[in-house]
């Protein structure tokens, strides 16, 4: 079992985006037994909201459905309960490892360091290009898709 919480700045955007584009190519695989995967906010300002409109519809337009996902915020005790903890900037990886209180067993990650082209994934609720991060999440997911089924 390989448990994957996928983190950003508020849990509303492109971690909750990373989290259903995942279960589903984990789905599509028939592999979804052998995960467990959640997502969080590195901040407190959007727990108990559901996923921002704009992200659920182009999870929509891609036939994937977030409902009943509202945002939560990353506790310490994530460490333990999860494998990988994969944010999407830099910024989400300070701040990881701030509550986390460090990363002893190096399982704080950027989800597009998974590709052939690192990089961070720019905040669509500051862009307003909700199709580019849905390219950018969706690449960065099959990448740590292709890493775990080495065996991680
Ligand atoms: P996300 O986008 O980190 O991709 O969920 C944001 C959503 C809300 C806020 C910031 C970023 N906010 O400040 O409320």
């Amino acid at each position: 079992m390989t448990r994957i919480l996928f983190v950003c700045l508020g849990n509303i955007c492109r971690s909750p985006m990373a989290e259903f584009i995942m279960k589903d190519l984990i789905e599509k695989e028939g592999i979804s037994g052998r995960f467990f995967i959640e997502s969080a906010a590195t901040s407190g300002e959007e727990i108990g909201n559901p996923v921002y409109p704009p992200a659920r519809r182009e999870l929509s337009r891609h036939g994937i459905s977030c409902g009943g996902k509202t945002a939560r915020k990353m506790q310490k005790s994530d460490y333990e309960r999860f494998d990988l903890l994969v944010g999407m900037e830099e910024s989400n990886l300070r701040r990881m490892r701030t509550i986390c209180g460090g990363d002893p067993d190096g399982k704080i990650v950027r989800l597009l360091d998974f590709t052939d082209r690192p990089a961070d994934i720019d905040d669509p609720w500051y862009t307003g290009d909700f199709s580019t991060a849905w390219k950018e999440i969706l690449r960065g997911c099959e990448g740590l898709l292709a890493y775990t089924n080495k065996g991680v």
